[in-house]
């Protein structure tokens, strides 16, 4: 084991600087760790909560050596967190695994729900490299659509939101305007949709680029305990999501088709549906 794969693996014990409520459910932490904090956008972390366990999170934001994150409660780990206050002690190992390109293009970034956060921090890169920058958002409703004025700004058109009960935007699921935009984009051809959100929504926007023939790059979860690439809880076909993901292309999305939005391996390492 290389010694840089060692210190990136290695647990720093660090306090929670500050907890901002997003939503009823979902809560921002930020923390410092110099080495999550030169982390690139779609990479994610492994968060100790002493006692509880520890669960991977994507990296939302970094700013000099601080680190921010952003977490759904909805289950023990994430219920426990969501107990935790400033000053409180956490645990961090990472970052892990790959990350976005940086496409200089047309680009699109489609985000649900808690997905939201790594995009965020994507688009604050790619606001510097791409020609042109769309969004489409989408929640079950308007409290849970996360970041939309920090994205806004950094967009070259207004945003698309979508929500399931119409409190906000069109009422639909966010794949419904990307038909559309993908149509309309055919005489100036988008050159990369990014995703992450609620998987079955991933695998529609996949099936959706592939019939325009235009590249992706999605961000997925599979249940995840090493973080490293050793335990293979986490596998999607022949990929290991922590350390071969947890960003995919199209040509890897193409390989896994059949598990994408279908089924991933429970705790007990059978296939459950998703
Ligand atoms: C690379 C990666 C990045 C992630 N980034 C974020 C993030 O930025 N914000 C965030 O809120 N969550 C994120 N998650 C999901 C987060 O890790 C889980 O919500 C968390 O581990 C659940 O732990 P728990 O003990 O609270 O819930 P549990 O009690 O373990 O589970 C509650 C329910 O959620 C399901 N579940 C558990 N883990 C996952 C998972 N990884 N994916 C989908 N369903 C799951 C369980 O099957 C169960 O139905 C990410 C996951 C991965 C793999
Ligand atoms: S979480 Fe252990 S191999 Fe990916």
């Amino acid at each position: 084991m290389s010694g840089k794969l060692t210190s990136t693996n290695t647990l720093r014990v660090t306090r929670i600087k500050s907890v901002k409520t997003e939503n009823p459910t979902t809560k921002t932490y930020t923390f410092t760790d110099q080495r999550c904090a030169k982390a690139k956008p779609g990479q994610f972390l492994m968060l100790w909560i002493p006692k509880i366990d520890e669960i991977p999170l994507s990296i939302m934001n970094t700013h000099d050596n601080h680190v921010s994150v952003t977490v759904k409660n909805i289950g023990d780990a994430t219920h426990h967190l969501h107990q935790m206050k400033k000053g409180d002690i956490i645990g961090i190992r990472g970052p892990f695994g790959n990350h976005f390109t940086l496409n200089n293009g047309n680009v699109l970034l489609i985000a649900g729900g808690t997905g939201t956060a790594p995009l965020l921090y994507l688009a604050k890169k790619l606001a510097a490299t791409a020609k042109h920058l769309a969004l489409i958002i989408g929640a079950k409703t308007q409290n849970e659509l996360l970041f939309l004025n920090q994205l806004e700004p950094l967009c070259t058109e207004p945003p698309t939101a979508t929500t399931e009960d119409g409190t906000y935007g069109l009422k639909c699921l966010a794949t419904q305007p990307l038909e559309q935009l993908l149509a309309k984009k055919d005489e100036e051809k988008l050159s990369m949709v990014y995703a992450c959100g609620p998987e079955r929504m991933t695998r529609q926007i996949f099936n959706l680029t592939e019939k325009h023939d235009v590249p992706m790059e999605a961000s997925l979860e599979r249940l995840m305990r090493c973080g490293i690439g050793i335990c293979g809880s986490c596998m999607i076909g022949k990929y290991r999501v922590c350390k071969d993901g947890p960003v995919f292309n199209s040509t890897q999305l193409r390989e896994v088709k059949d598990e994408l939005g279908t089924s991933k391996l429970g705790f007990d390492g059978n296939r459950i549906p998703i």
